[in-house]
Formats: structure tokens, sequence, C-alpha cells
């Protein structure tokens, strides 16, 4: 019970990695607030957590961060925010439509910010606080296809240094966790073509690794840890 009497907000909690860190936070003693557009997902998930609140809505309508603030306001704070929520599309450059591009930019990185932004002012009432950001090792080593995606989470980590700059000296971390192809759904097309002989640990990351480090981070035990950008990838970039 790593996490217990903390508040966290999970976005993008209504599926993959985002769900299992919102479901591993709250075994760990926490009371969550995730968020999501499909609000039957949502809200079986919030049921079966129990210590949990689901704010349902889209994350790029300002009207879904406030009823996010306004869930943090009643729940009586906030000690640490993950921003999972993400999209992906793949398009080499030339291709990228304008609505394309928007589309991951307002969420990865928009989004991101403008959560950031809005709860920051909970998260240092007091010091302990954390913000975890799920990135991707494309942002190390691109492929073709992904540029606005992989700049989304380059924007996405450099965020993280800034804001461990900034807030740092209120007590409050801000670590990223850059992940390559987990067992999630974002990569499901991508998964039955990782070499696993191109991987030291010769296995593909699991959500439960993910959630795993996530408990890490959101808690006590890593408060000198500030500003790092972790490779959770099994030895992929050793
Ligand atoms: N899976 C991988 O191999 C992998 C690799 C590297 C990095 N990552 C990162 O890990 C994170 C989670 O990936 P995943 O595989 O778990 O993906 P996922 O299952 O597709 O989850 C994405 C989450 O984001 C939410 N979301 C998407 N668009 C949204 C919007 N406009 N407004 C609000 N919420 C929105 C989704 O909820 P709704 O659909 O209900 O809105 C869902 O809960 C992402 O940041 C991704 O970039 C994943």
């Amino acid at each position: 019970m790593r996490l217990t009497g903390k508040i966290a907000l999970v976005t993008g909690g209504t599926s993959g990695i985002g769900e299992g860190i919102a479901r591993r936070f709250a075994a760990e003693g926490a009371t969550v607030v995730l968020t999501g557009r499909r609000a039957d997902l949502g809200q079986r998930i919030a049921r079966e957590i129990g210590t949990a609140t689901f704010v349902p809505g889209d994350l790029t309508s300002p009207d879904t961060r406030k009823a996010l603030v306004a869930a943090v306001e009643t729940l009586g704070g906030l000690d640490v925010l993950v921003n999972n929520a993400a999209a992906f599309g793949e398009a080499v450059t030339d291709q990228v439509t304008d609505d394309e591009f928007d589309r991951i930019v307002e969420l990865n990185f928009r989004a991101a910010f403008l959560v950031t932004r809005d709860v920051v002012p909970y998260l240092i009432r007091k010091p302990g606080g954390r913000i975890v950001n799920i990135s991707s090792s494309g942002v190390r080593r691109a492929w073709p296809g992904a540029s606005v995606y992989n700049a989304s989470k380059a924007a996405l980590e450099n965020l993280t240094q800034t804001w461990a700059h900034e807030y740092g000296p209120h007590g409050l971390t801000a670590n990223a966790v850059t992940l390559p192809v987990v067992d999630a759904p974002m990569s499901l097309p991508a998964q039955p073509h990782v070499d696993l002989e191109a991987i030291p640990s010769r296995r593909i990351g699991t959500v439960t690794d993910v959630a795993d480090l996530a408990v890490f981070l959101a808690g006590d035990e890593s408060g000198y840890l500030n500003g790092a950008r972790i490779p959770l990838d099994g030895g992929q970039t050793a």
C-alpha cells in the first residue's frame, strides 16, 4: 500500500496502460480520478475500482478539463498526475493532413500541457507532488510515418524537464517513462513484428511493468528522481 492517502489523476484511464495504472494505484491505496471519452468503459472501471471517480469527455475540450479540476476540488486536492492519454497516427510527413496534425498535437502536447497547468497549483500545495508523463521511444529513435506522434512525445519529455525545474523547489517531481512497443492497445498492429532477439530481456513490456514503475514514481520513495526520462524497454537502449 505505497500510495495510501494519495489522490491521483490518470488521463486516458479507459483502456491499456492508463487503466492498468489506475487499477494499480487504487490497489496501492490511492483514490483515483480517471478520464476518457468512452463513458461506459470508464464508469465500469471506476465502479470496479471502488475508490475512483470517472470524468468523461474529450481531453482537448476545455469543458472536460474544467470537470477534472472540479473533481480534484471535490476530492480536496491532488498528489499525482499521470499524463497518459494520447493519440497515434501513421502517415509520412507529406501525407499528414491539417486535421491529423491537430488531432495528435492537441491531445499529446496541448491537452497534457493545459491539464498540467490547471492542476499543478493543487500538486504543489504540499511537498510530494508527482507528475508522470507517458512517452515513447520514438523520441530517441524515430521511424518513418510517426513524425507528428514522435514530435508530440518529444515535446512532452521536454516539458517534463521544465516542470522539474519550475516545481522541484516546491517538492514536486516530474518524470517521463519512455516506452517502446508494449503489450497495450496503441501498438497492437506493431506487436507481431517486434524482433525479440533485439530486446536483451527477450520479451515486450507489459502494462504491469509500466504500472510497477508508475507506482514507484508516484510514491514517496522516488523523491530525488526528478526530470528523468526513463527508458522502460528491457534493455533496448543499452
Ligand atoms: N502501447 C504501446 O506500445 C505504447 C508504446 C509507447 C508509448 N505508449 C503510450 O502509452 C500511453 C497509453 O497507450 P495504450 O497503448 O494504453 O493506448 P490506449 O489503450 O489506446 O489508451 C489511450 C487512452 O487515451 C484516451 N484518449 C484517447 N484520445 C482521447 C481524447 N481525445 N480525449 C480523452 N482521452 C483520450 C483513451 O480513452 P478513450 O478512447 O475512452 O477516450 C484511452 O484511455 C499513450 O501515451 C501512448 O502514447 C504506448
